[in-house]
């Protein structure tokens, strides 16, 4: 069974329901999905070989500049060492669209991540205020169509 990785950083838990409505979908399509908060992940497990794609999720935060969510900071300070060279990766994040830079982080996850040779599948999805079931799911579904073709 091919396998997944997805890991959220979510302060009120925005992200972390958009990460398990990803994990529904992932799930219901065969694959072997492994669900984690970045606090519970170190950078080199991001690039594990075992798993077919690698999805990251943080919310913004800040308003002057781009901060990433507290959890996720860590993970992405030390993504040199997360082996994403060749590996397929996703992005997805919420936030709000009032701010200066929405979704910010989506965008400094996925360009870091391009950076290290990662092969982005998809438009990343940015989430303007609550989760959407429905916009999640569509999303995850082309994903998991892309890793499959
Ligand atoms: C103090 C503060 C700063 C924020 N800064 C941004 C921002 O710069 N860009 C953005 O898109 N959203 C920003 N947001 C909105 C949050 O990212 C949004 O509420 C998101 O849904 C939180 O997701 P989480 O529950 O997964 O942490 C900010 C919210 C707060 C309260």
């Amino acid at each position: 069974m091919s396998k997944v990785l997805i890991v959220y950083g979510s302060t009120t838990g925005n992200t972390e329901t958009t990460a398990e409505y990803i994990a529904g979908v992932f799930s219901e399509r065969g694959f072997d999905v492994t669900l984690k908060s970045a606090e519970d992940v170190s950078a080199p497990e991001l690039g594990n070989g075992d798993n077919v794609l690698t999805l990251l999720g943080s919310s913004t935060w800040g308003d002057d500049e781009i901060e990433l969510q507290d959890d996720f900071i860590p993970l992405y300070e030390d993504m040199d060492n997360a082996n994403l060279k060749d590996r397929k990766v996703s992005v997805f994040g919420c936030g709000d669209s009032s701010y200066t830079y929405f979704c910010g982080a989506v965008d400094a996850i996925e360009e870091k991540a391009e950076k290290l040779g990662a092969t982005i599948v998809g438009d990343s999805l940015k989430i303007d205020g609550d989760p959407d079931r429905d916009e999640i799911c569509d999303w995850a579904g082309k994903v998991a169509d892309a890793v499959q073709a």
